[in-house]
């Protein structure tokens, strides 16, 4: 083969489309719920925002951006995520004048340079749903509801929802010390990754895949420990509100995430007994970020999830989709004058919003019966000799077999119909 798809990117094939659009229309259908509206910035953006707002010691900015000069010597980035063009899109069309919160929703391919395996891949595709200008602890529950209800109506079962809070930048910085001086005596026993997460980014240390710098982690200090009154006082509020909401979650003080802007609440959404290499979606509170960004004080929070993995664990739970619509109706023809009789009928027909296959050729009339067969429509419409001359077709119910001479002026009521 000369061409093949750039590793650890996928076509969509007809036969996927199905979960795509089903996950669409829920997505939207959801946002309605909640009172969210779509957005679509472009696909990329400036770099500075994206290591602005991710963060420069993160994974995702150090290693896995799509990055690139265009010809006018901008530094441009394909987006890695799409919680900072949201933010950036807020603030340029002016947005803190509507009423707060402004609640959006985007539905993205989002591009990092992974090492591609099941899951991970280099473009995939996110939905998300952001909420801008609050701070209520009961808009942290409606959002996490929403995330639930999401994959509840995809009937989507056994996850689990991981909730933790990790401060704001008044706490923060003494849990990040105690973190430091816990781990200071153990950097002998990390992984490489995490001896320089050590230096660069503390919290990461928590949630490292390496078996033996989990069981550090599991020992660590736990940030709902450092939390100031402030931060403490919101979290234990949305863990009331999740209650009162009756969601399942359970308080994990490992879940940190892996973008910097992330402030208090923290939450993800796994299948359960798969670990953090499959979560399905994630997000938290970002109090900070509009104002990282040239913005008033905002606080503002959301979660996205993946589209690929969703579309896996349904597969794997063979929760099917609903089948997208195909036209009902193809037409067979028998000799050149009836074609031409059928080239008009399926343009009335469509016109009329009728879907319809045309046989096309010359094949036999059993070769073209065949054909619609394994298109599975639910009616044949033949034209032969006879018909031409008495104006009429014979329509043929695939599922029954019986068929009937219909007067061409009335086919497309008795097909409607
Ligand atoms: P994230 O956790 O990096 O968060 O990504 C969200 C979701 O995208 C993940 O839970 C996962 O399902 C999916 N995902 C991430 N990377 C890949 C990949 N390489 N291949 C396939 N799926 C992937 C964010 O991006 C935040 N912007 C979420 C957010 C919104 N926080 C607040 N608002």
């Amino acid at each position: 083969m000369l061409y093949q798809a750039p590793r650890g990117t996928s076509d969509i094939l007809p036969q996927e489309q199905a979960y795509w659009r089903h996950i669409e229309q829920r997505v939207a259908h959801t946002a309605q719920l909640y009172g969210y509206e779509r957005l679509d910035a472009p696909v990329f953006e400036d770099t500075k925002l994206f290591a602005r707002s991710v963060g420069e010691d993160t994974d995702i900015v150090t290693k896995e951006m799509y990055t690139f000069e265009d010809r006018g010597g901008n530094s441009i980035t394909l987006r890695p995520e799409g919680t900072a063009p949201v933010c950036r899109a807020y603030l340029e069309h002016g947005m803190k004048n509507l009423p707060q919160p402004v609640k959006l929703y985007y539905i993205a391919s989002i591009f990092r340079y992974e090492r591609p395996q099941a899951g991970r891949y280099r473009q995939h595709y996110q939905f998300g749903y952001e909420a801008i200008g609050g701070d209520d602890p009961a808009l942290d529950g409606e959002v996490i509801d929403m995330a639930w209800q999401f994959f509840s109506s995809v009937k989507l079962r056994r996850l689990s929802l991981q909730l933790n809070s990790i401060g704001c930048k008044k706490c923060r910085p003494s849990y990040v010390a105690a973190l430091k001086d816990y781990y200071a005596g153990r950097a002998g026993e990390l992984c490489p990754d995490c001896q320089s997460r050590l230096k660069r980014n503390p919290l990461r240390l928590l949630d490292c895949k390496n078996e033996a710098c989990q069981q550090i982690a599991d020992r660590a200090p736990k940030s709902a420990d450092y939390l100031c009154p402030e931060c403490a006082e919101h979290f234990k509020q949305l863990k009331r509100y999740l209650e009162l909401l009756g969601l399942p979650f359970a308080v994990n003080n490992r879940l940190v995430r892996g973008l910097d802007y992330y402030t208090r609440t923290v939450f993800e959404i796994q299948p359960e007994g798969g670990g953090t290499q499959s979560t399905l979606a994630g997000g938290g509170r970002y109090d900070d970020l509009i104002e990282e960004l040239g913005g008033k004080p905002t606080p503002a929070l959301g979660f996205a999830a993946g589209i690929e993995r969703i579309i896996l664990n349904l597969k794997k739970q063979k929760v099917e989709a609903p089948l997208l619509p195909r036209p009902p109706v193809f037409i067979a023809y028998l000799g050149e004058a009836a074609k031409n009789e059928a080239v008009k009928l399926a343009a009335s027909l469509r016109r009329g919003d009728i879907g319809v296959i045309k046989a096309l050729g010359d094949k036999s009339l059993k070769a073209q019966m065949r054909q619609a067969n394994n298109l599975g429509v639910s009616y044949a419409v033949i034209i032969g000799e006879e018909e031409l001359k008495s104006g009429t077709v014979i329509v043929r119910d695939m599922a029954s077999a019986e068929q009937k001479s219909v007067p061409l002026g009335e086919l497309q009521g008795e097909l409607l119909q």
